[in-house]
C-alpha cells in the first residue's frame, strides 16, 4: 500500500502530530509506504516527494508548523483557468505516477474543496481538518482550534492586570475573517466584558452601554474581545470588502482599531489594541491538539486499510467518525447564535454588541 500525504492552507499547531499518527500506523500496523508530498498541493504538481522513514517522525509529536511545509492553491484557479486546469491535471498524473492507493490532506476549508474536486476527479483522498479557526463542517473541532483559543488566553490574561492598573478599555483583535470561534472561546476563558464576533454584528451603542454598567459598578477597566472579522450593523450592510476599504480610507488597520477608536470617541475611556496575531497560529500544540491529531492520523490510516475513501476524519458528538468530503466541502461551520457558549456569556452580562 502506497499512501501520500500533504498539508496544505494556513499551518497550525497539530499537524506534526497527525502525521506522525499516519506514518507510525501505516508502516506498524498495515506495512505501508508513506509518500510525503512538500509545501502543500503545489508540491503534487512539482513533484516535490519524500519518502518517510520511521526515524522522520521522531520528535515531531511536540513541534508546531508543519514538516512538509505548506501553500495556499486557489480552488477558484483550479477550475477556472487554464493554468489552473493544467495544475489540476498535472496533480492528477503524479498521483498515479507515484502509484498512491490513497491521497491524506490536512486542510481547511480552501484545501477541503480541492480534495473533493481531485476526489470527483477519481483519486481516492481521506482528509484531516486542520485551522486554528475551527470553522470546518462536520466536525466538532479542527486540529489547532484549541491551541489557538490558549494562546489567546494566556494573552488576555496578561492583558488584564494592564488595563485594571491604568483603568483602560484594552481591545483585543484575534483571528478568524469569517467565523468567531477563538473569540469567543477565548473571551469566555479570559473573562471578557464584550465579545464581538463576524455572526453578531454590533450596535456601538450597545457596547459603550455595557461600559458604562461597569463604570457605573465603579469597574473602570474593561476587556473587549473582537474577531478580525467583526463588523458594525452599518458595515454588515454594505459587506465585508466595502467595510475593509472604508476602514484603510479612515486610517483603521484592522476592526480592532476600529471598535478601539469608536469607544474612545463614545465615552471618552482610554483604549489600547493588542492584535496577537501569528502568534495564535505557532508553536508547540496543547496537548489536546496532540491527542485529536494523533487519533486522526491512526484513524486515516485504518481507513486507508479499509480501503474506505472520500471521507474526513472528524469528531462528531465528541466520537471520532467519517463525514464524507463532498459534504464538508463548500460549507462553513459559523457560531449558531444560539449556541450555549453565547447564552451561557449572556447570564454573565457579557455584551455581544446587541
Ligand atoms: O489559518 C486561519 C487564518 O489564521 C485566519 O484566521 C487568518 O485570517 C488567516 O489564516 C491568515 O492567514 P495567511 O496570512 O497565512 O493567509
Amino acid at each position: 500500500m502506497r499512501i501520500g500525504i500533504l498539508t496544505s492552507g494556513g499551518d497550525c499547531p497539530g499537524l506534526n502530530a497527525a502525521i506522525r499518527g499516519v506514518v507510525r500506523a501505516a508502516k506498524l500496523q498495515y506495512d505501508a509506504k508513506v509518500i510525503g508530498i512538500l509545501n502543500g498541493f503545489s508540491g503534487l504538481v512539482n513533484k516535490e516527494i519524500i519518502e518517510f522513514r520511521d526515524e522522520d517522525c521522531s520528535g515531531i509529536l511536540t513541534r508546531g508548523g508543519t514538516i512538509l511545509g505548506t501553500s495556499r492553491e486557489s480552488h477558484k484557479k483550479l477550475t477556472r483557468t487554464e493554468e489552473g486546469k493544467f495544475r489540476l491535471k498535472k496533480m492528477i498524473n503524479n498521483y498515479n505516477q507515484l502509484e498512491l492507493d490513497c491521497l491524506v490532506v490536512l486542510g481547511g476549508n480552501g484545501s477541503h474543496k480541492t480534495a473533493n474536486l481531485l476526489m470527483e476527479s477519481g483519486l481516492n483522498i481521506l482528509t484531516i481538518p486542520k485551522t486554528i479557526d475551527n470553522d470546518i463542517w462536520g466536525t466538532e473541532v479542527a486540529i489547532g482550534f484549541h491551541t489557538a483559543v490558549e494562546i489567546a488566553v494566556q494573552v488576555i490574561d496578561r492583558i488584564h492586570t494592564t488595563a485594571e492598573s491604568h483603568k483602560r478599555v484594552m481591545v483585543i483583535e484575534l483571528m478568524g475573517h469569517k467565523t468567531g470561534w477563538i473569540t469567543l472561546f477565548a473571551g469566555l476563558s479570559s473573562g471578557a466584558d464584550i465579545i464581538l464576533i463576524p455572526e453578531i454584528p454590533y450596535d456601538i451603542d450597545k457596547v459603550v452601554e455595557v461600559l458604562n454598567k461597569r463604570l457605573e459598578k465603579g469597574k473602570t477597566f474593561s476587556i473587549v474581545a473582537i474577531a478580525e472579522g467583526a463588523l458594525s450593523k452599518e458595515e454588515a450592510e454594505i459587506g465585508r470588502k466595502a467595510a475593509t476599504k472604508l476602514w484603510k480610507e479612515q486610517g483603521y488597520p484592522s476592526a480592532g482599531y476600529k471598535i478601539a477608536d469608536l469607544i474612545n470617541k463614545h465615552i471618552g475611556l482610554e483604549t489600547r489594541v493588542t492584535v496577537p496575531g501569528y502568534q495564535q497560529r505557532g508553536g508547540i500544540p496543547c496537548s489536546y491538539d496532540r491527542a485529536i491529531a494523533t487519533q486522526m492520523g491512526t484513524y486515516a490510516a485504518e481507513s486507508i486499510d479499509n480501503e474506505e475513501f472520500g471521507q474526513m476524519i472528524g469528531i462528531v458528538d465528541g466520537e471520532i467518525k467519517k463525514v464524507p468530503i463532498s459534504e464538508v466541502a463548500y460549507k462553513l461551520k459559523t457560531v449558531d447564535i444560539d449556541n450555549y457558549l453565547i447564552k451561557s456569556a449572556k447570564k454573565l452580562g457579557i455584551g455581544f454588541g446587541v
